[in-house]
C-alpha cells in the first residue's frame, strides 16, 4: 500500500525563504508546546511566527488555548536556535497521525537534533500533586504506557515514510538520558528545591472524553504516573526520525480515582429510615481547569525549558 507523500520540500522551501528573509539560523532544537504553554514564544528573541495555514502539511489546531503557528527564534542567554509549534494536533481532532506527527518530521528536516515536548496531563498518584506556585508539578517523563499505540493507532502503523527508517522501532531509549539530566540540573540552576520536579510514566488515552474512575484506577494500576491525550504520537515520531527526546509534563489537575463507589442503595435505605446521608457532589475533571493551572504555571514552565536549552550543546 502507499500513501499520498507528504509536502516537506514545499513546507521547507517556504520556511527556509523566511528565515533566509529574517536573517534567522536554521533551528537546532525544537519546541512543542501544550495547553496553556504557548506563552513560550514570549521568550524568543527575534521571533518570527508563521502561521500553520500558510504551510501544506499542518492541520489546524482547534483545541481552546493552543495557537496554530510555528514560532522561529533565538532562546536563552547563548540565543541558541529553536522552533516552537504554538499549538499541536490531536487524533481527537479528526487528525490523521501524518498531520499529527508532521511538526517533528519537519523540524527534523529543518536541521533539529533535540525536542522538548510539553503538554498538560493528569496525576494519578498522591505523590505528584498540582502543586502551588512554583514547578512542583513538572514531571519529567522516563517512559509511556499508550493503549493506542498497542491497539493500532501507532504512527508508524502502515507503509514507511522512508526506507531508513527501522520497520520495528524500539522505544526502550525513547527518553533521553542526557536531556533528562539536563532537566534536573536546570532546576537546580533556577534555584527549584531537589523534589520540585518528579519522574514518572506518562499514560497516552486518545480522549477527548476524560477518564472515568475505573480507567484511572486501571492506567494508575498498570504504573503510570500522568495521563493526557497528546504527546506520544510526536514522541514516536521523533525516534523514527532520530530525535533526542524529553517530555515535560504540567500538572494541571488530579484524576479523581475514588476507591470506593457512593452506594445509592445504601443512600434510599437510609432515606427510608429516615435518617438521609448527606454526600459531597462527584467531583470531575474540567478544561477550563486544566487551562487556568497551564496559564498559572507558563511563565515557571517557561523558564525552565529556556533553562534546559541554555544547558543543551551539540554533541
Ligand atoms: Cl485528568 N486526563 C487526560 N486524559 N488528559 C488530561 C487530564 C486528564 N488533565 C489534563 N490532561
Amino acid at each position: 500500500p502507499t500513501s499520498a507523500p507528504l509536502p516537506f520540500d514545499e513546507t521547507l522551501s517556504k520556511i527556509r525563504r523566511i528565515l533566509t528573509e529574517k536573517q534567522l539560523p536554521s533551528p537546532l532544537l525544537g519546541i512543542v508546546c501544550g495547553s496553556g504553554l504557548s506563552t513560550l514564544a514570549s521568550r524568543l528573541h527575534d521571533v518570527v511566527q508563521v502561521p500553520y495555514a500558510d504551510l501544506p502539511g499542518f492541520g489546524d489546531s482547534t483545541v481552546a488555548g493552543q495557537k496554530s503557528a510555528l514560532a522561529f527564534g533565538l532562546m536563552g542567554e547563548h540565543k541558541y536556535p529553536v522552533v516552537a509549534m504554538l499549538g499541536r494536533f490531536h487524533p481527537y481532532e479528526g487528525h490523521k497521525p501524518a498531520v499529527v506527527t508532521y511538526g517533528i518530521r519537519v523540524m527534523k528536516r529543518l536541521g533539529v537534533k533535540h525536542v522538548i515536548i510539553t503538554n498538560a496531563a493528569g496525576s494519578l498518584v498522591p505523590d505528584i500533586p498540582v502543586g502551588t506556585s512554583t514547578i512542583d508539578s513538572v514531571v519529567v517523563v522516563q517512559d509511556h504506557f499508550a493503549l493506542p499505540n498497542l491497539t493500532g493507532m501507532n504512527p508508524c502503523f502502515g507503509p514507511m515514510l522512508s526506507p531508513d527508517y527501522p520497520r520495528f522501532l524500539p522505544l526502550g531509549d525513547a527518553y533521553s538520558v542526557y536531556l533528562r539530566r539536563l532537566a534536573f540540573l536546570a532546576a537546580h540552576k533556577l534555584q527549584f528545591t531537589t523534589d520540585a520536579l518528579a519522574e514518572g510514566t506518562y499514560a497516552w488515552v486518545a480522549g477527548p472524553a476524560y477518564e472515568t474512575p475505573a480507567e484511572g484506577r486501571f492506567l494508575r494500576d498498570a504504573g503510570a504516573h500522568v495521563v493526557g491525550m497528546s504527546t506520544i504520537p510526536e514522541v514516536v515520531a521523533a525516534r523514527e526520525e532520530g530525535l533526542e527526546v524529553m517530555v515535560l509534563s504540567l500538572v494541571t489537575n488530579m484524576v479523581v480515582i475514588p476507591e470506593t463507589y457512593r452506594s445509592i442503595k445504601a443512600e434510599v435505605e437510609a432515606e427510608l429510615a429516615g435518617q438521609p446521608l448527606s454526600l459531597p457532589p462527584i467531583e470531575v475533571a474540567s478544561h477550563e481547569e486544566v487551562l487556568a493551572v497551564g496559564r498559572q504555571k507558563a511563565e515557571v514552565m517557561g523558564s525552565l525549558v529556556e533553562k534546559i536549552v541554555e544547558l543543551v550543546q551539540d554533541q
